[in-house]
Protein backbone atom coordinates (compact mmCIF):
# COMPACT_ATOMS: atom_id res chain seq x y z
CA UNK A 1 0.00 0.00 0.00
CA UNK A 2 0.96 3.29 -1.04
CA UNK A 3 2.41 6.10 1.94
CA UNK A 4 -0.99 7.36 3.70
CA UNK A 5 -1.08 11.31 2.87
CA UNK A 6 -3.73 12.40 5.31
CA UNK A 7 -4.04 12.65 9.31
CA UNK A 8 -4.74 8.57 9.77
CA UNK A 9 -4.89 9.30 13.53
CA UNK A 10 -8.25 11.10 13.15
CA UNK A 11 -11.77 10.01 13.16
CA UNK A 12 -13.83 12.33 12.11
CA UNK A 13 -17.13 10.95 12.80
CA UNK A 14 -16.02 9.82 16.06
CA UNK A 15 -14.99 13.13 17.23
CA UNK A 16 -18.05 14.99 15.82
CA UNK A 17 -20.29 12.84 18.13
CA UNK A 18 -17.81 13.35 21.18
CA UNK A 19 -18.08 16.88 20.23
CA UNK A 20 -21.58 16.50 19.94
CA UNK A 21 -21.82 15.69 23.52
CA UNK A 22 -19.50 17.78 24.99
CA UNK A 23 -21.04 21.09 23.74
CA UNK A 24 -24.52 19.60 25.30
CA UNK A 25 -26.49 20.06 21.82
CA UNK A 26 -30.31 19.00 21.73
CA UNK A 27 -32.07 18.48 18.52
CA UNK A 28 -36.20 18.53 18.29
CA UNK A 29 -35.38 16.39 14.91
CA UNK A 30 -35.41 12.98 14.18
CA UNK A 31 -34.90 10.43 15.98
CA UNK A 32 -37.54 10.71 18.56
CA UNK A 33 -36.00 8.94 21.22
CA UNK A 34 -33.43 11.93 22.14
CA UNK A 35 -30.54 9.65 22.53
CA UNK A 36 -32.23 7.57 24.45
CA UNK A 37 -34.06 9.87 27.08
CA UNK A 38 -37.68 8.97 26.00
CA UNK A 39 -37.13 5.21 25.85
CA UNK A 40 -38.54 2.61 28.17
CA UNK A 41 -36.85 1.49 31.06
CA UNK A 42 -37.60 -2.28 29.75
CA UNK A 43 -35.95 -1.51 26.53
CA UNK A 44 -33.22 -0.05 28.06
CA UNK A 45 -32.61 -3.05 30.10
CA UNK A 46 -32.01 -5.04 27.56
CA UNK A 47 -30.28 -2.70 25.04
CA UNK A 48 -28.71 0.02 27.66
CA UNK A 49 -28.49 3.63 27.32
CA UNK A 50 -25.55 3.48 25.19
CA UNK A 51 -27.20 1.76 22.33
CA UNK A 52 -29.92 5.38 21.93
CA UNK A 53 -26.67 7.69 23.02
CA UNK A 54 -24.72 8.39 19.87
CA UNK A 55 -27.79 7.95 17.57
CA UNK A 56 -27.44 11.47 16.22
CA UNK A 57 -29.49 12.75 13.03
CA UNK A 58 -26.22 13.25 10.48
CA UNK A 59 -27.37 16.99 8.63
CA UNK A 60 -28.52 19.17 11.06
CA UNK A 61 -27.64 17.08 13.73
CA UNK A 62 -23.81 15.63 14.09
CA UNK A 63 -22.94 18.59 11.07
CA UNK A 64 -24.74 21.40 10.34
CA UNK A 65 -27.78 21.88 7.78
CA UNK A 66 -25.08 22.63 5.19
CA UNK A 67 -22.75 19.78 6.01
CA UNK A 68 -19.64 22.17 6.15
CA UNK A 69 -17.74 20.65 8.58
CA UNK A 70 -17.60 17.96 6.38
CA UNK A 71 -17.37 15.19 8.73
CA UNK A 72 -18.81 12.19 6.20
CA UNK A 73 -16.74 12.94 3.51
CA UNK A 74 -13.41 13.36 5.70
CA UNK A 75 -14.53 10.23 6.97
CA UNK A 76 -14.67 8.56 3.74
CA UNK A 77 -11.40 10.65 2.02
CA UNK A 78 -9.20 9.22 5.20
CA UNK A 79 -10.53 5.50 3.90
CA UNK A 80 -9.48 6.19 0.72
CA UNK A 81 -6.58 6.95 1.44
CA UNK A 82 -6.10 4.16 3.47
CA UNK A 83 -6.88 1.17 1.18
CA UNK A 84 -5.02 3.41 -1.80
CA UNK A 85 -8.25 4.18 -3.53
CA UNK A 86 -9.78 7.36 -5.16
CA UNK A 87 -12.42 7.41 -3.57
CA UNK A 88 -14.52 5.86 -1.01
CA UNK A 89 -18.26 5.92 -0.05
CA UNK A 90 -19.70 4.68 3.64
CA UNK A 91 -22.83 2.55 3.43
CA UNK A 92 -25.62 1.67 6.09
CA UNK A 93 -27.57 -1.11 3.84
CA UNK A 94 -24.37 -3.58 3.75
CA UNK A 95 -22.74 -4.33 0.66
CA UNK A 96 -26.46 -5.23 -0.39
CA UNK A 97 -27.04 -1.71 -1.16
CA UNK A 98 -23.37 -0.85 -2.43
CA UNK A 99 -23.74 -3.69 -5.42
CA UNK A 100 -26.69 -2.67 -6.38
CA UNK A 101 -25.49 1.25 -6.51
CA UNK A 102 -22.17 -0.02 -8.47
CA UNK A 103 -24.64 -2.43 -11.13
CA UNK A 104 -26.58 0.64 -11.65
CA UNK A 105 -23.66 3.19 -12.01
CA UNK A 106 -21.96 1.17 -14.79
CA UNK A 107 -24.76 0.21 -16.80
CA UNK A 108 -26.69 3.62 -16.33
CA UNK A 109 -29.68 1.20 -16.13
CA UNK A 110 -29.90 -0.53 -19.33
CA UNK A 111 -28.08 -3.39 -21.22
CA UNK A 112 -26.19 -6.13 -20.48
CA UNK A 113 -23.43 -7.23 -17.75
CA UNK A 114 -21.35 -9.90 -17.55
CA UNK A 115 -21.97 -11.19 -14.14
CA UNK A 116 -20.20 -14.77 -11.93
CA UNK A 117 -23.27 -17.03 -11.56
CA UNK A 118 -22.06 -17.40 -7.78
CA UNK A 119 -23.35 -13.88 -7.05
CA UNK A 120 -24.90 -12.96 -4.21
CA UNK A 121 -28.87 -12.84 -4.02
CA UNK A 122 -28.08 -9.22 -2.99
CA UNK A 123 -26.24 -8.91 -6.41
CA UNK A 124 -28.95 -11.13 -8.70
CA UNK A 125 -31.89 -8.70 -6.64
CA UNK A 126 -30.15 -5.32 -8.51
CA UNK A 127 -31.16 -7.37 -11.91
CA UNK A 128 -34.67 -7.48 -10.82
CA UNK A 129 -35.25 -4.05 -10.53
CA UNK A 130 -32.69 -2.68 -13.08
CA UNK A 131 -33.95 -4.93 -15.82
CA UNK A 132 -30.33 -5.54 -17.16
CA UNK A 133 -29.83 -8.40 -18.64
CA UNK A 134 -27.52 -10.85 -17.13
CA UNK A 135 -24.54 -12.80 -19.14
CA UNK A 136 -23.61 -15.68 -16.86
CA UNK A 137 -19.44 -16.19 -16.51
CA UNK A 138 -19.49 -19.55 -15.69
CA UNK A 139 -17.98 -20.96 -12.44
CA UNK A 140 -15.33 -23.68 -11.83
CA UNK A 141 -18.18 -25.86 -9.92
CA UNK A 142 -16.16 -28.72 -8.28
CA UNK A 143 -18.65 -31.90 -8.36
CA UNK A 144 -16.95 -33.99 -5.72
CA UNK A 145 -16.48 -31.37 -3.21
CA UNK A 146 -20.42 -29.90 -4.24
CA UNK A 147 -18.40 -25.88 -4.15
CA UNK A 148 -18.27 -23.70 -6.90
CA UNK A 149 -15.05 -21.73 -7.30
CA UNK A 150 -14.76 -18.38 -8.37
CA UNK A 151 -14.46 -18.19 -12.60
CA UNK A 152 -11.20 -18.42 -14.61
CA UNK A 153 -9.98 -15.18 -16.38
CA UNK A 154 -10.43 -17.73 -19.43
CA UNK A 155 -14.45 -17.83 -18.88
CA UNK A 156 -14.28 -13.97 -18.68
CA UNK A 157 -12.33 -13.49 -21.54
CA UNK A 158 -14.74 -16.03 -23.33
CA UNK A 159 -18.15 -14.31 -22.12
CA UNK A 160 -16.57 -10.86 -23.51
CA UNK A 161 -15.77 -12.27 -26.59
CA UNK A 162 -19.51 -13.61 -27.06
CA UNK A 163 -21.32 -10.08 -25.60
CA UNK A 164 -18.78 -7.68 -26.21
CA UNK A 165 -21.45 -4.49 -25.57
CA UNK A 166 -22.45 -5.53 -22.28
CA UNK A 167 -21.49 -2.81 -19.69
CA UNK A 168 -18.99 -4.44 -17.16
CA UNK A 169 -17.79 -7.21 -15.16
CA UNK A 170 -18.84 -8.57 -11.73
CA UNK A 171 -17.12 -10.91 -10.00
CA UNK A 172 -17.15 -12.26 -6.40
CA UNK A 173 -13.91 -12.55 -4.36
CA UNK A 174 -13.41 -13.92 -1.92
CA UNK A 175 -16.48 -16.19 -2.03
CA UNK A 176 -18.30 -16.98 1.25
CA UNK A 177 -15.93 -19.83 1.40
CA UNK A 178 -12.80 -18.24 1.21
CA UNK A 179 -11.18 -18.54 -2.23
CA UNK A 180 -10.44 -15.97 -4.82
CA UNK A 181 -10.20 -15.14 -8.53
CA UNK A 182 -7.54 -14.16 -10.00
CA UNK A 183 -8.66 -10.40 -10.16
CA UNK A 184 -5.44 -9.17 -11.64
CA UNK A 185 -6.04 -11.03 -14.93
CA UNK A 186 -9.65 -10.65 -14.67
CA UNK A 187 -9.36 -6.43 -14.53
CA UNK A 188 -6.43 -6.99 -17.44
CA UNK A 189 -8.63 -8.57 -19.79
CA UNK A 190 -11.83 -5.95 -18.83
CA UNK A 191 -9.17 -3.35 -19.16
CA UNK A 192 -8.40 -4.47 -22.44
CA UNK A 193 -11.88 -3.56 -23.91
CA UNK A 194 -11.98 -0.49 -21.81
CA UNK A 195 -14.67 -1.55 -19.64
CA UNK A 196 -14.79 -1.99 -16.02
CA UNK A 197 -14.37 -4.48 -13.58
CA UNK A 198 -16.73 -5.02 -10.25
CA UNK A 199 -15.88 -6.67 -7.69
CA UNK A 200 -18.14 -8.03 -4.90
CA UNK A 201 -15.66 -8.42 -2.00
CA UNK A 202 -17.97 -8.60 0.56
CA UNK A 203 -15.92 -10.74 2.47
CA UNK A 204 -12.30 -8.55 1.73
CA UNK A 205 -12.51 -5.52 3.94
CA UNK A 206 -9.56 -6.88 5.85
CA UNK A 207 -7.41 -7.51 2.84
CA UNK A 208 -6.25 -4.30 2.14
CA UNK A 209 -3.85 -3.85 5.89
CA UNK A 210 -1.82 -7.57 5.00
CA UNK A 211 0.08 -8.87 2.37
CA UNK A 212 -0.40 -11.85 3.28
CA UNK A 213 -3.97 -12.29 2.64
CA UNK A 214 -5.36 -12.81 -0.64
CA UNK A 215 -4.76 -9.56 -2.78
CA UNK A 216 -7.17 -6.52 -2.40
CA UNK A 217 -9.15 -5.81 -5.56
CA UNK A 218 -8.04 -2.15 -5.78
CA UNK A 219 -4.39 -3.32 -6.08
CA UNK A 220 -5.21 -6.23 -8.18
CA UNK A 221 -6.77 -3.15 -10.69
CA UNK A 222 -10.96 -3.39 -10.16
CA UNK A 223 -12.35 -0.47 -10.60
CA UNK A 224 -15.01 -0.71 -7.86
CA UNK A 225 -14.87 -2.59 -4.90
CA UNK A 226 -17.32 -3.41 -2.59
CA UNK A 227 -16.73 -4.13 1.09
CA UNK A 228 -18.71 -4.98 4.03
CA UNK A 229 -17.52 -3.77 7.20
CA UNK A 230 -19.37 -6.01 9.56
CA UNK A 231 -18.09 -9.68 8.05
CA UNK A 232 -14.07 -9.58 8.46
CA UNK A 233 -13.75 -5.98 9.69
CA UNK A 234 -14.65 -4.93 13.12
CA UNK A 235 -17.95 -2.37 12.38
CA UNK A 236 -21.32 -2.78 13.11
CA UNK A 237 -23.84 -4.90 11.15
CA UNK A 238 -24.90 -3.09 7.62
CA UNK A 239 -21.75 -1.00 7.52
CA UNK A 240 -20.52 -1.11 4.36
CA UNK A 241 -18.04 1.06 2.06
CA UNK A 242 -17.53 1.10 -2.02
CA UNK A 243 -14.10 2.22 -3.42
CA UNK A 244 -13.35 3.18 -6.92
CA UNK A 245 -10.72 4.20 -8.81
CA UNK A 246 -9.10 4.51 -12.19
CA UNK A 247 -11.16 6.79 -14.99
CA UNK A 248 -13.84 3.89 -16.30
CA UNK A 249 -16.37 4.91 -13.84
CA UNK A 250 -17.94 8.54 -12.76
CA UNK A 251 -18.07 8.76 -9.33
CA UNK A 252 -20.75 11.63 -8.98
CA UNK A 253 -22.94 8.79 -11.33
CA UNK A 254 -22.03 6.16 -8.41
CA UNK A 255 -23.21 8.33 -5.68
CA UNK A 256 -26.17 9.02 -7.38
CA UNK A 257 -27.11 5.91 -8.02
CA UNK A 258 -26.44 5.29 -4.28
CA UNK A 259 -28.50 7.86 -3.38
CA UNK A 260 -31.30 6.78 -5.20
CA UNK A 261 -31.43 3.44 -2.92
CA UNK A 262 -30.27 4.20 0.30
CA UNK A 263 -32.03 6.41 3.46
CA UNK A 264 -32.45 9.41 3.79
CA UNK A 265 -31.94 9.22 7.75
CA UNK A 266 -28.36 7.01 7.44
CA UNK A 267 -27.19 5.83 11.06
CA UNK A 268 -24.18 7.63 12.33
CA UNK A 269 -23.29 4.87 14.59
CA UNK A 270 -22.54 2.76 11.64
CA UNK A 271 -20.52 4.96 9.95
CA UNK A 272 -18.76 5.66 13.07
CA UNK A 273 -18.24 2.20 12.87
CA UNK A 274 -16.67 2.19 10.03
CA UNK A 275 -14.30 5.37 10.79
CA UNK A 276 -13.16 3.71 14.13
CA UNK A 277 -12.32 0.69 12.27
CA UNK A 278 -10.25 2.03 9.80
CA UNK A 279 -8.16 4.03 12.28
CA UNK A 280 -7.47 1.16 13.83
CA UNK A 281 -6.36 -1.27 10.95
CA UNK A 282 -4.16 1.63 9.56
CA UNK A 283 -2.52 1.93 13.45
CA UNK A 284 -2.53 -1.79 14.13
CA UNK A 285 -4.05 -3.90 11.79
CA UNK A 286 -1.01 -5.47 10.30
CA UNK A 287 -0.14 -6.63 13.66
CA UNK A 288 -3.38 -7.68 14.57
CA UNK A 289 -3.63 -9.32 11.36
CA UNK A 290 -0.71 -11.32 11.74
CA UNK A 291 -1.98 -12.60 15.00
CA UNK A 292 -5.27 -13.60 13.28
CA UNK A 293 -3.54 -15.53 11.01
CA UNK A 294 -0.84 -17.39 13.29
CA UNK A 295 -4.01 -18.21 15.05
CA UNK A 296 -5.73 -19.51 11.86
CA UNK A 297 -2.88 -21.70 11.01
CA UNK A 298 -2.73 -22.98 14.40
CA UNK A 299 -6.47 -23.35 14.68
CA UNK A 300 -6.88 -25.58 10.95
CA UNK A 301 -3.94 -27.79 12.10
CA UNK A 302 -5.97 -28.23 15.60
CA UNK A 303 -9.30 -29.17 14.07
CA UNK A 304 -7.74 -30.93 11.24
CA UNK A 305 -5.91 -33.08 14.19
CA UNK A 306 -9.35 -34.26 15.26
CA UNK A 307 -11.22 -38.00 14.02
CA UNK A 308 -13.70 -37.33 11.18
CA UNK A 309 -12.89 -33.31 10.83
CA UNK A 310 -10.99 -32.22 7.81
CA UNK A 311 -10.12 -28.63 7.07
CA UNK A 312 -9.62 -28.25 3.37
CA UNK A 313 -6.84 -25.81 1.83
CA UNK A 314 -5.40 -27.55 -1.16
CA UNK A 315 -8.25 -29.04 -2.65
CA UNK A 316 -9.78 -25.47 -2.89
CA UNK A 317 -6.51 -23.69 -4.31
CA UNK A 318 -5.18 -24.91 -8.01
CA UNK A 319 -5.43 -24.59 -11.65
CA UNK A 320 -9.08 -26.27 -11.50
CA UNK A 321 -10.16 -24.14 -8.44
CA UNK A 322 -9.12 -21.11 -6.66
CA UNK A 323 -6.40 -18.58 -7.48
CA UNK A 324 -5.96 -17.89 -3.42
CA UNK A 325 -7.66 -18.78 -0.18
CA UNK A 326 -8.56 -16.59 3.02
CA UNK A 327 -7.27 -18.70 5.68
CA UNK A 328 -9.05 -17.10 8.34
CA UNK A 329 -12.58 -18.88 6.19
CA UNK A 330 -11.66 -21.86 8.88
CA UNK A 331 -14.30 -24.41 6.30
CA UNK A 332 -14.72 -28.07 8.17
CA UNK A 333 -15.54 -31.30 6.75
CA UNK A 334 -17.90 -33.34 8.96
CA UNK A 335 -18.83 -35.52 6.58
CA UNK A 336 -16.17 -38.18 8.06
CA UNK A 337 -18.23 -38.34 11.23
CA UNK A 338 -21.18 -39.61 9.29
CA UNK A 339 -23.32 -36.34 9.49
CA UNK A 340 -24.11 -33.44 7.55
CA UNK A 341 -22.89 -29.56 7.98
CA UNK A 342 -26.68 -28.57 9.17
CA UNK A 343 -26.50 -31.25 11.82
CA UNK A 344 -23.14 -29.88 13.37
CA UNK A 345 -24.70 -26.34 13.07
CA UNK A 346 -27.74 -27.13 14.79
CA UNK A 347 -26.10 -28.91 17.03
CA UNK A 348 -23.08 -26.63 18.27
CA UNK A 349 -25.83 -23.90 18.87
CA UNK A 350 -28.20 -26.19 20.83
CA UNK A 351 -24.87 -27.46 23.18
CA UNK A 352 -22.39 -25.39 23.25
CA UNK A 353 -23.89 -22.40 22.45
CA UNK A 354 -21.82 -21.66 19.43
CA UNK A 355 -23.26 -20.69 16.23
CA UNK A 356 -21.36 -21.29 12.64
CA UNK A 357 -20.94 -18.86 9.67
CA UNK A 358 -21.76 -20.79 6.53
CA UNK A 359 -23.45 -23.85 7.09
CA UNK A 360 -23.83 -26.62 4.02
CA UNK A 361 -24.72 -30.39 3.38
CA UNK A 362 -20.87 -31.29 5.14
CA UNK A 363 -18.92 -28.44 6.00
CA UNK A 364 -19.17 -25.73 8.85
CA UNK A 365 -17.29 -22.62 8.84
CA UNK A 366 -15.83 -20.20 11.40
CA UNK A 367 -14.76 -17.39 9.98
CA UNK A 368 -12.13 -15.46 12.41
CA UNK A 369 -11.81 -11.85 12.57
CA UNK A 370 -8.96 -9.67 14.54
CA UNK A 371 -11.70 -9.87 17.74
CA UNK A 372 -10.56 -13.90 18.33
CA UNK A 373 -7.60 -14.69 20.40
CA UNK A 374 -7.18 -18.07 22.26
CA UNK A 375 -9.48 -17.99 24.41
CA UNK A 376 -12.34 -18.17 21.42
CA UNK A 377 -10.14 -20.60 19.60
CA UNK A 378 -9.84 -22.87 22.67
CA UNK A 379 -14.09 -22.54 22.61
CA UNK A 380 -13.92 -24.11 19.14
CA UNK A 381 -11.86 -26.58 19.54
CA UNK A 382 -13.74 -28.12 22.69
CA UNK A 383 -16.88 -27.71 21.13
CA UNK A 384 -16.22 -29.14 17.96
CA UNK A 385 -14.11 -32.23 19.74
CA UNK A 386 -17.33 -33.04 21.76
CA UNK A 387 -19.03 -32.50 18.40
CA UNK A 388 -16.90 -36.04 16.84
CA UNK A 389 -17.93 -37.89 20.18
CA UNK A 390 -21.55 -36.57 20.41
CA UNK A 391 -22.20 -37.54 16.46
CA UNK A 392 -22.47 -41.12 16.90
CA UNK A 393 -25.60 -40.66 18.17
CA UNK A 394 -26.90 -38.52 15.28
CA UNK A 395 -29.22 -39.97 13.02
CA UNK A 396 -27.80 -40.45 9.72
CA UNK A 397 -28.38 -37.81 7.58
CA UNK A 398 -31.03 -37.57 4.56
CA UNK A 399 -29.24 -37.83 1.28
CA UNK A 400 -29.29 -34.95 -1.05
CA UNK A 401 -29.26 -35.44 -4.95
CA UNK A 402 -26.94 -32.84 -6.65
CA UNK A 403 -26.68 -31.74 -9.96
CA UNK A 404 -24.05 -31.67 -12.76
CA UNK A 405 -22.02 -28.61 -12.51
CA UNK A 406 -23.81 -27.29 -15.17
CA UNK A 407 -27.38 -28.07 -13.88
CA UNK A 408 -26.38 -25.43 -11.63
CA UNK A 409 -26.77 -22.93 -15.02
CA UNK A 410 -30.30 -23.32 -16.55
CA UNK A 411 -31.28 -21.41 -19.23
CA UNK A 412 -32.37 -17.91 -19.04
CA UNK A 413 -35.40 -17.83 -20.98
CA UNK A 414 -36.82 -14.46 -20.01
CA UNK A 415 -35.27 -11.60 -18.35
CA UNK A 416 -35.46 -11.73 -14.45
CA UNK A 417 -37.38 -8.31 -14.12
CA UNK A 418 -40.10 -9.42 -16.24
CA UNK A 419 -40.35 -13.20 -14.96
CA UNK A 420 -40.47 -11.50 -11.71
CA UNK A 421 -43.05 -8.42 -12.25
CA UNK A 422 -45.16 -10.45 -14.29
CA UNK A 423 -48.13 -12.90 -13.65
CA UNK A 424 -47.09 -15.91 -12.31
CA UNK A 425 -48.65 -19.32 -11.24
CA UNK A 426 -47.77 -21.68 -8.11
CA UNK A 427 -47.48 -24.76 -8.90
CA UNK A 428 -46.47 -28.02 -6.83
CA UNK A 429 -42.82 -28.59 -8.04
CA UNK A 430 -43.73 -32.04 -9.31
CA UNK A 431 -45.23 -29.73 -12.41
CA UNK A 432 -42.29 -27.54 -12.45
CA UNK A 433 -40.06 -28.55 -14.55
CA UNK A 434 -39.77 -26.84 -17.86
CA UNK A 435 -41.83 -23.80 -16.36
CA UNK A 436 -39.54 -20.45 -16.15
CA UNK A 437 -38.97 -19.52 -12.24
CA UNK A 438 -40.65 -16.16 -11.40
CA UNK A 439 -38.92 -16.26 -7.94
CA UNK A 440 -35.69 -16.49 -6.40
CA UNK A 441 -34.18 -19.67 -4.67
CA UNK A 442 -31.46 -19.16 -1.94
CA UNK A 443 -29.83 -21.91 -0.01
CA UNK A 444 -28.73 -19.48 3.17
CA UNK A 445 -26.01 -19.50 3.64
CA UNK A 446 -24.26 -18.85 1.58
CA UNK A 447 -26.88 -17.15 -0.34
CA UNK A 448 -25.83 -17.59 -4.11
CA UNK A 449 -29.75 -18.27 -5.67
CA UNK A 450 -29.81 -22.21 -7.04
CA UNK A 451 -33.24 -20.26 -9.18
CA UNK A 452 -33.69 -17.18 -10.48
CA UNK A 453 -36.73 -15.33 -11.79
CA UNK A 454 -36.54 -16.02 -15.36
CA UNK A 455 -34.55 -19.46 -15.38
CA UNK A 456 -35.82 -22.13 -16.83
CA UNK A 457 -36.54 -24.79 -13.90
CA UNK A 458 -34.64 -27.99 -14.74
CA UNK A 459 -35.40 -31.26 -12.99
CA UNK A 460 -32.19 -31.79 -10.83
CA UNK A 461 -32.27 -28.67 -9.20
CA UNK A 462 -35.66 -28.80 -8.26
CA UNK A 463 -34.75 -32.50 -6.89
CA UNK A 464 -31.51 -30.99 -5.02
CA UNK A 465 -33.37 -28.32 -3.33
CA UNK A 466 -35.95 -30.59 -2.69
CA UNK A 467 -34.10 -33.21 -0.74
CA UNK A 468 -31.87 -30.15 0.83
CA UNK A 469 -34.63 -28.59 2.92
CA UNK A 470 -35.29 -32.34 3.63
CA UNK A 471 -31.83 -32.71 4.91
CA UNK A 472 -32.05 -29.17 6.74
CA UNK A 473 -31.30 -26.66 4.21
CA UNK A 474 -32.40 -23.04 4.55
CA UNK A 475 -34.48 -21.63 1.59
CA UNK A 476 -35.65 -17.96 2.66
CA UNK A 477 -36.80 -16.85 -0.16
CA UNK A 478 -39.32 -19.06 -1.70
CA UNK A 479 -43.12 -17.93 -0.96
CA UNK A 480 -43.46 -21.46 0.04
CA UNK A 481 -40.89 -22.29 2.96
CA UNK A 482 -41.39 -25.76 2.69
CA UNK A 483 -40.69 -25.97 -0.44
CA UNK A 484 -43.91 -27.96 -1.66
CA UNK A 485 -45.06 -25.46 -4.64
CA UNK A 486 -42.61 -22.52 -6.41
CA UNK A 487 -44.07 -19.40 -8.28
CA UNK A 488 -43.46 -19.67 -11.98
CA UNK A 489 -43.92 -17.50 -14.37
CA UNK A 490 -47.48 -17.60 -15.76
CA UNK A 491 -48.65 -19.59 -19.31
C1 LIG B 1 -20.69 -12.31 -1.57
C2 LIG B 1 -21.65 -11.41 -0.86
N1 LIG B 1 -22.01 -10.24 -1.43
C3 LIG B 1 -22.86 -9.38 -0.84
C4 LIG B 1 -23.42 -9.69 0.39
C5 LIG B 1 -24.35 -8.72 1.03
O1 LIG B 1 -23.68 -8.07 2.08
P1 LIG B 1 -24.40 -7.32 3.26
O2 LIG B 1 -24.86 -8.38 4.22
O3 LIG B 1 -23.33 -6.45 3.83
O4 LIG B 1 -25.53 -6.56 2.71
C6 LIG B 1 -23.08 -10.90 1.02
C7 LIG B 1 -23.67 -11.26 2.32
O5 LIG B 1 -23.48 -12.31 2.86
C8 LIG B 1 -22.17 -11.79 0.37
O6 LIG B 1 -21.83 -12.97 0.92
Amino acid sequence: MEEKTLDQSSAPILEAIEEYHRLDRYGFTPPGHRQGRGVDQRTLDALGLDTFRSDLLATAGLDDRLSRGAILSRAEDLMADAVGADKAFFSTCGSSLSVKSAILAVTRGRGEILISRDAHKSVTAGLLFSGLQPRWIPVRYDNELHIAHPPSPESVEMMWQRHPDAAAALVVSPTPYGTCADLEAIAEICHSRGKPLIVDEAWGAHLPFHDALPTWAMDAGADICVVSIHKMGLGFEQGSVYQLQGPLVDPVRLQHCADLLASTSSSVVLYAGIDGWRRQMVAEGHALLDSALSLADRLRGDIGALPGLHVPREELLGVEASHDLDPLHVLIDVSGLGISGYQASDWLRAEQRIDMGLVDHRRVEATLSTADDDETARRLLEALEKLTRAAKDFPTPPPISFPEGSDFEPDMALQPRDAFFGPVDSVPIAEAVGRIAAEQVTPYPPGIPALLPGERINAAILEYLRTGVKAGMNLPDPADPTFQTIRVVAE
